[in-house]
């Protein structure tokens, strides 16, 4: 064996590089993880959009560990438990009415599949079976499975995975840099974007177009915020046509904009909404999607013992997944924690918008606890600025994320004004010292 990081083959990883400076991460408390070399590093991302409520937090740590000795894990078809009943009731009185029916996977990818499926399948019970059409956007991520990567429209990660699924078409993403750029919040340009959904349809049929897939906020594209009215006009049009309307809100759920999902902080219903990472502040592995009572109720027919949707996982709703989501949600409610981006977002525009006029900066958008800092790349060498960023943040104990040339930020929502001047800080000092 070369040495004894070879043998894992790390996701989204630069393998190389990583392997010959590896960064390691050891333990995890309130706001900071600890590295294998001592350090202390303020997590800018709650790990990967997803640690909303920090890191260790005792009643979800207590809840997992009561869960395993009780029950560890139960079958997921024909058997049920009562924590997966309980956290449905839960999401579904979070989610906007009438999504009240809780579909579990175990990640956001699986959500996206799921959500999709369920999709195709709803019009063939309605006797809509000419409705398997579904449309993405550029710039969308969902996940990497294939039916995520064949709606998402991040080129690195479809264009090496063949023909992807057919009868997919993208609506254009919303980026307007030259109108937009600097928005704080939403911007104003852009609503007209959801117009080209109408001449998609038009070109297809109404007839052959089954869903419509968006994050309402795009996170990891690097932080797209939907201008003033174009969430509204995709449902407009949608409803209008038959279509279903899925929000992917794997990044924009639970609190990270202010509310439970996007949907009730934009005011726009969806008929899905695909769910993971925050659900269990990232401790175990659980996705879900939330469907309307009309989408539930059209697969409820036929004989009573036969299986309504052949779809699920092994771990669908597993026991573990399910007492940790509880006790994540708790954590939320008891603290408050929603409401913490409303008290914070002065303070964090303010300070995302002070690195606005650094000569290397040509964007900066921002929403809830979410921004985004676009870079000038440099000439020929895409994407190696922002990554000297994060190499510069790391170093000086702040953990960003980089996607392309643009970084993200996500924090915990329990981080504390000290800790969010603390990050724009070390990013004055970052962008000074890189290239
Ligand atoms: C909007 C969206 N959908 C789906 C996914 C995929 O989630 P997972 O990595 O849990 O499969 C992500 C992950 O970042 C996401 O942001």
């Amino acid at each position: 064996m070369k040495n004894d990081l070879e043998a894992f083959w790390m996701p989204f990883t630069a393998n190389r590089q990583f392997k010959k400076n590896p960064r390691m991460f050891v333990g995890a408390n309130g706001m900071h993880y600890s590295t294998s070399e001592g350090k202390k590093v303020l997590d800018g991302t709650a790990g990967l959009w997803c640690c909303n409520a920090g890191h260790a937090r005792p009643k979800i740590t207590e809840a997992v560990q009561r869960q395993v000795v009780e029950l560890d894990y139960a079958p997921a078809f024909q058997i049920g438990h009562p924590g997966a009943f309980e956290l449905s009731n839960r999401l579904a009185a979070l989610a906007p009415d009438p999504l009240n029916h809780v579909f579990f996977t175990n990640s956001g990818s699986e959500s996206v599949e799921t959500a999709l499926k369920i999709a195709l399948a709803y019009h063939q019970a309605k006797g809509n079976g000419r409705k398997t059409r579904l449309i993405g956007r550029e710039r969308g991520y969902h996940g990497v499975n294939f039916g995520g990567i064949s709606v998402g429209g991040i080129v690195n990660n479809r264009n090496s995975f063949g023909h992807l699924l057919s009868g997919v078409d993208h609506l254009p993403h919303t980026h307007l840099p030259s109108q937009n750029a600097f928005s704080k919040g939403q911007p104003e340009h852009g609503a007209h974007l959801a117009e080209h959904l109408t001449d998609i349809i038009a070109l297809h049929g109404a007839e052959t177009v089954a869903a419509v897939i968006v994050e309402p906020i795009a996170g990891s594209t690097g932080v797209l915020v939907p201008p003033y009215g174009y969430l509204e006009r995709l449902r407009e049009i949608t409803a209008q046509h038959d279509i279903l309307l899925i929000f992917d809100e794997v990044i924009t759920g639970f609190g990270r904009i202010g509310s439970a999902f996007a949907a009730n902080h934009f005011g726009v219903t969806p008929d899905m909404i695909t769910c993971a990472k925050g659900l269990t502040n990232g401790v175990i592995p659980m996705g879900a999607v939330i469907a309307s009572r009309e989408i539930h109720d059209a697969f409820m027919n036929g004989p009573e013992h036969l299986i309504e949707l052949f779809h699920g996982y092994t771990y669908s709703g597993n026991p573990i997944a399910s007492a940790a989501a509880l006790a994540t949600l708790d954590t939320y409610q008891e603290e408050g924690l929603f409401d913490r981006v409303g008290d914070l977002y002065g303070l964090w525009q303010e300070g995302l918008h002070s690195l606005a006029d650094h000569s290397k900066v040509i964007d900066v958008r921002s929403y809830g606890l979410i921004g985004a800092i676009e870079l000038e790349p440099l000439a020929g060498q895409a994407t190696k600025r922002a990554f000297s960023a994060f190499l510069s943040a790391f170093e000086r104990g702040v953990l960003i994320r980089t996607t392309g040339d643009i970084i993200a930020l996500s924090p915990p929502l329990i981080i504390n004004e000290a800790q969010i001047e603390e990050i724009f800080d070390v990013l004055r000092t970052v962008l000074k010292e890189i290239e």
